[in-house]
């Protein structure tokens, strides 16, 4: 009964109500952090924050390997770049921690300074394996005001800055799945082009039909202003699929 009303009404999950954070761990000497929004306070004596990573992230190999994260609260102040870096891009790939002013926290995670009003240390005690995704349970042993702002809502990063979630967010929806499938390379098929900063592939064949842009456009052919669907970047993000 419950499953068959979840499959009629999907779009109930989007009602339910988020923050936007950095959560950081570290491995060693390094450093990494990723964009979450499904971190949520579940007790208060002791203070404990639970935090859904997926398994594929390199922040859940830091926070398993450390048993420590830190979240810093995103502010409406900040950039989307700063979210594309943090919830587009791996660490395996990047140095994320090159390209943004932090300080290290008393459990030795990054705190990132810029752009966050509020950061709190935890220790996991607990984790919870969901499948895909790993809730690492943690208790609050520091947390502090950072900057001045308002805190950021996965509400006002998706209908005011037009920000996408990608497939290993929880919350990714159901409806950007068609999208996701257009992802496995096909490297046998011409004309095809890969966004360098979220991964999204656009295929001629398919056009952008929510965008206005009809099958059988190729990527050439594509409006000077056209924007990766998932994540925002102009045309000149995108690398031609080999
Ligand atoms: C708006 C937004 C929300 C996200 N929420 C989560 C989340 O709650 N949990 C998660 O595991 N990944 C989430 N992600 C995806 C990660 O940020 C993304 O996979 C990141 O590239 C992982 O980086 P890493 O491999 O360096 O850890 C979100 C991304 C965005 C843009």
């Amino acid at each position: 009964m419950t499953d068959s009303n979840l499959l009629k009404n999907p779009e109930s999950l989007f009602t339910l109500g988020y923050g936007l954070y950095i959560v950081t761990s570290r491995k060693d000497d390094r450093l990494n952090g990723q964009i979450s929004n499904a971190i949520m306070q579940v007790t208060d004596t002791p203070p404990r924050l639970a935090a859904a990573v997926n398994k594929d992230a390199l922040t859940h190999e830091f926070i398993t390997h450390s048993g420590v994260f830190t979240v810093n609260v995103l502010s409406e102040s900040a950039p989307i770049n700063l979210i594309r870096l943090f919830g587009f891009q791996s660490g395996t790939d990047k140095d994320k921690f090159s390209q943004v002013p932090f300080e290290i926290g008393l459990t030795g995670c990054p705190i990132v300074t810029d752009h966050v009003v509020a950061c709190m240390e935890a220790r996991v005690e607990t984790t919870l394996d969901c499948g895909t995704h790993t809730v690492f349970i943690g208790q609050v042993e520091a947390a502090r005001i950072i900057g001045a702002g308002k805190p950021m809502t996965y509400a006002y990063y998706r209908e005011v800055l037009q920000g996408k979630t990608p497939p290993t967010a929880p919350t990714y929806r159901a409806s950007a799945a068609v999208t996701s499938s257009k992802k496995i390379k096909e490297t046998s098929e011409m004309g095809k082009y890969v966004c360098d900063v979220c991964g999204y592939i656009y295929d001629p064949a398919v056009g952008d039909p929510e965008n206005g842009v009809e099958p059988g456009t190729t990527f050439e052919d594509l409006p000077n202003d056209w924007v990766c669907p998932e994540c925002g970047v102009g045309k000149d993000e995108f690398s031609p699929v080999e």
